[in-house]
């Protein structure tokens, strides 16, 4: 059992990133609204790691913050991947167990892979690395197998011989040791001596099989060891990670009409039953119950919806919305921060920001919210069972108590009690005959003039 022993993880996030071609540090880069790096901490943090290490550049501060709670290690040159690693090692001062060494660009590792090199570990690897087979092998460090299959050297693409350059078993970066054996026997020996003139990590493979220790290669998926070097290389990840978390929300149990366009973030939550339709966006922080519809075109994030609710066609729910059991959200309705009460209806063309909304209320269609003056934002609160008309305008803060009614186009601003009429219009007035009388006259005009 991998359990057994205390494992620290090590994520290399020093590299510079030049080709990416942005202010932004590599590693932060979002797939699915999640950091690079958050989402290999996340597969890390799944193994329960008793440590968990960044090494990042002196200059990455964002970096520092996006990685709380591990602990930072400052690599203060970027002298290779063995470098890197060597400067994880005051932070692992102290620690017996396992090092398992993971790069912030390689985004869709998953943790049941990462389980595999440890339990290589455990049949006796002294070191572990995870190989793959990728379409193009180009660039990537090649893994040299003994007759027995066992793991004899990483050479990289730059110093490989031609017979070597040949192999299609590479390296992914992915890698486990005892710490003690990797920080005290093996990385300290590792030279320059290369086409880089860096210190690779990939050398302790060579300096541990000279000191008899076995090696070992794992092969895992090429789509999982996926780096991304550039945008284009970004995109790729997104793509992949899209195709993911469709093929998972659909094993469990959600319904996706046309599972193409619609796109996750990955800490959407779904349950099981409920279906989306055609072209519809989940931003982070969204979570489903089972049993609710969504119509298509619709644009979700930081939303918690309940069993029963029908959204959209077209509906944008944002940060902070509460939807409640069998709450219907129509056609170009947007909600921000609105907690809406079992039943509620708000089903055509409406803003509500700000807004308690009690049960089986009725919302009309071109009801406002007017929750922002400029300076500050205002609560509006709408009791259960009141009955908004159309194209009403709620100027915050104000209340309209249970089972009210507005009249429609009205502009509230006065809170309203239970179970009144509220109806801020101008009188109408009617003269009887005049619109026929106004029409014989200009016929009139009309025919004169022609
Ligand atoms: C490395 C491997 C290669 C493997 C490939 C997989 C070595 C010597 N080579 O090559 O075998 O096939 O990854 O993608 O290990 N980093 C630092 N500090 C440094 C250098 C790198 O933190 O001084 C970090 C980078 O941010 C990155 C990772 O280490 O996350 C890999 O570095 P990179 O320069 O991309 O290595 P490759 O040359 O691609
Ligand atoms: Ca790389």
């Amino acid at each position: 059992m991998t359990a057994a022993r205390p494992l620290a993880v090590i994520v290399l996030a020093a590299g510079q990133g030049t080709r990416m071609q942005s202010p932004l540090p590599k590693v932060l880069h979002p797939i699915a609204g999640r950091t690079m790096l958050a989402h290999v901490l996340a597969a890390a943090a799944a193994l329960s790691p008793d440590r968990v290490v960044v090494v990042t550049r002196p200059d990455a501060e964002a970096i520092g913050k996006a990685t709380a709670p591990a602990r930072l290690a400052v690599q203060a040159e970027q002298l290779g991947t063995g470098h890197a690693v060597m400067a994880a090692r005051k932070e692992l001062e102290g620690f017996h167990g396992d090092a398992l060494v993971l790069y912030a660009d390689t985004p869709l590792l998953t943790a049941e892979t990462l389980r595999r090199i440890l339990a290589a570990r455990d049949g006796g690897a002294s070191v572990a690395v995870l190989g793959f087979r990728p379409a193009d092998p180009a660039a990537y460090g090649r893994l040299v197998l003994a007759h027995d299959g066992s793991l004899q050297k990483i050479v990289e693409a730059k110093d490989a011989t031609s017979a070597e350059r040949k192999i299609d078993f590479c390296n992914s970066g992915v890698l486990a040791a005892d710490a003690r054996t990797l920080f005290d026997d093996l990385l300290p020996r590792v030279g320059t001596n290369n086409a880089k003139k860096e210190y690779y990590l990939t050398d302790v493979i060579q300096i541990a099989v000279a000191h008899k220790l076995r090696c070992a290669a794992v092969e895992g998926a090429a789509a999982e060891v996926l780096g991304v070097n550039s945008q284009d290389e970004l995109a790729v990840a997104e793509a992949a990670f899209q195709r993911r978390a469709r093929a998972a929300h659909m094993a469990a149990g959600v319904t996706l009409s046309d599972p193409a366009t619609v796109y996750f973030a990955a800490d959407t939550e779904i349950g099981p039953g409920t279906s989306v339709g055609q072209n519809v966006v989940f931003g982070p922080g969204v979570s489903v119950a089972g049993g609710v519809t969504i119509k298509p075109f619709c644009h979700l994030e930081g939303v918690r919806i309940a069993r029963g609710a029908i959204i959209g066609p077209f509906a944008r729910l944002r940060p902070g919305s509460e939807i409640g059991e069998d709450v219907h959200i129509g056609n170009f309705v947007e909600t921000k921060a609105a907690k809406i009460d079992r039943g509620a209806k708000a089903n055509h063309l409406t803003y509500l920001g700000d807004v308690t909304i009690g049960a089986e209320a009725n919302i009309g269609a071109g009801t406002i919210t007017c929750n922002y003056d400029g300076f500050f934002k205002y609560q509006t609160e709408i009791g259960a069972g009141a009955f908004i008309g159309s194209n009403s305008a709620l100027v915050a803060p104000v209340s309209v108590g249970a089972n009210a009614n507005i009249g429609a186009g009205s502009v509230i601003t006065r809170n309203v009690a239970a179970d009144a009429l509220a109806i801020e219009r101008s009188p109408q007035v009617e003269k009887p005959g005049w619109a026929a009388k106004f029409r014989t006259l200009m016929r009139a005009r009309k025919a004169k003039k022609d």
